[in-house]
C-alpha cells in the first residue's frame, strides 16, 4: 500500500517561499551570473543606417567583418531597416495591435541577416534562428568565427502593450542578448559619429555637438531622440555584465576594427553593471 506520508520533499532554498518577496529571494537570487560566452563579442548593424543604403554601405563593412574574423568571434545581429517603418505604418493604418506588428518588423531584421550572411558564406558564415542562438551558439561559433542572426527580441506576440509601436526593437534585442552570454562587449553600428545632443541629421542639426561618453542614466533623462531603442537604456540600467556600449559609424572604415580593439572611437554608454559586483 502507497504511504501518502512517504512523499520526498526535495530541498530548495526557494520552495517554501514566495518568488515576489525581494528580501527572501535576494540570498539566491541576487548573486551575479556566469559569463556563458566571455569571448563573444556582438556587433549589432544598423537597418536603417547601414542595410537599407545597400551595397554602397554593406559591401565596405563586409570587407571589415570578412578581416576581423581571425581576431574575434562574432553574433552578428541586423536591425530592421525602413521596410519594417512601412510594415508598422500600413499595419497601424489598420488597427493592427502591437503584437501582431513586432514579428512583422521581425521578420524584416531576419532579412537583412540572410542577405548579410549570404555576403560572408565565404568565410563560413551563415545566418542563424533564434532558438539556435538560444542553445547552440557555443558549438555553431566553435565551428565558425560568426554566425548571423536577427537583432529583434522574439517578444512577438507577447510584445508589451503599452506602445503601438514595438518598443523592444533592434537595439534591445541585441543587448538582452550581449548581457545574458555574458559577452566581452557590445558595438552598436550605426550612420553617425555616435550619439549627439540632437538628432544631427534633422533640420537645425549642424549644432547638435557629439557626446563621446554617457551613461545609460544620463540619457534616460534625454528628451531628444536617439539612435536606439528608448529600452535599451531602460534595459541598461540593469545589466549584470555589460558594462559599456560603443556606437560607432560603420560607414567610416576601421571604426568598427578600433572598437572591437577597445578603442574609443564613438559614444560609449555606461550601463548599470559594475565590474565585480
Ligand atoms: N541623438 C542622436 N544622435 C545621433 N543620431 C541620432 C540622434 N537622434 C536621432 N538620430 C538619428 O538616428 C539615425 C539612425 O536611425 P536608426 O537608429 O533608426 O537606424 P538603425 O539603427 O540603422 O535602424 P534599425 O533600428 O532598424 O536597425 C541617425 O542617422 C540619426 O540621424
Ligand atoms: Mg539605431
Amino acid at each position: 500500500m502507497t504511504k501518502t506520508d512517504s512523499i520526498k520533499h526535495v530541498a530548495s532554498p526557494l520552495a517554501r517561499q514566495t518568488l515576489l518577496d525581494g528580501d527572501l529571494t535576494r540570498p539566491v537570487a541576487g548573486r551575479r551570473p556566469i559569463r556563458l560566452l566571455p569571448w563573444l563579442q556582438v556587433v549589432k548593424i544598423g537597418g536603417r543606417s547601414i542595410m537599407d543604403r545597400g551595397a554602397d554601405a554593406i559591401i565596405p563593412i563586409v570587407d571589415e567583418i570578412r578581416k576581423l574574423l581571425p581576431e574575434h568571434r562574432l553574433l552578428i545581429l541586423t536591425g530592421a531597416g525602413v521596410r519594417a517603418r512601412h510594415v508598422f505604418g500600413v499595419g497601424l493604418d489598420l488597427g493592427l495591435p502591437v503584437g501582431s506588428l513586432a514579428p512583422l518588423a521581425a521578420s524584416e531584421a531576419g532579412q537583412n541577416g540572410h542577405m548579410l550572411a549570404s555576403l560572408l558564406a565565404p568565410e563560413g558564415v551563415s545566418y542563424v534562428e533564434h532558438p539556435t542562438i538560444a542553445t547552440q551558439l557555443a558549438i555553431h561559433l566553435t565551428a565558425t568565427r560568426a554566425v548571423v542572426g536577427s537583432a529583434f527580441p522574439p517578444y512577438h506576440h507577447h510584445e508589451f502593450p503599452g506602445a503601438r509601436i514595438p518598443p523592444h526593437r533592434g537595439d534591445t534585442g541585441a543587448f538582452l542578448l550581449a548581457d545574458a552570454y555574458g559577452a566581452a562587449g557590445l558595438t552598436i553600428v550605426e550612420d553617425v559619429d555616435g550619439v549627439y545632443t540632437a538628432d544631427p541629421k534633422a533640420p537645425g542639426g549642424e549644432t547638435a555637438q557629439l557626446i563621446r561618453e554617457t551613461s545609460a542614466a544620463e540619457l534616460a533623462e534625454h528628451k531628444g531622440p536617439l539612435p536606439f531603442d528608448r529600452a535599451m537604456v531602460e534595459v541598461m540600467a540593469t545589466a549584470r555584465h555589460i558594462e559599456r556600449v560603443q556606437i560607432v559609424n560603420g560607414l567610416v572604415p576601421g571604426r568598427l576594427t578600433a572598437a572591437l580593439r577597445g578603442e574609443h572611437v564613438g559614444t560609449l554608454v555606461h550601463t548599470g553593471a559594475r565590474r565585480n559586483s
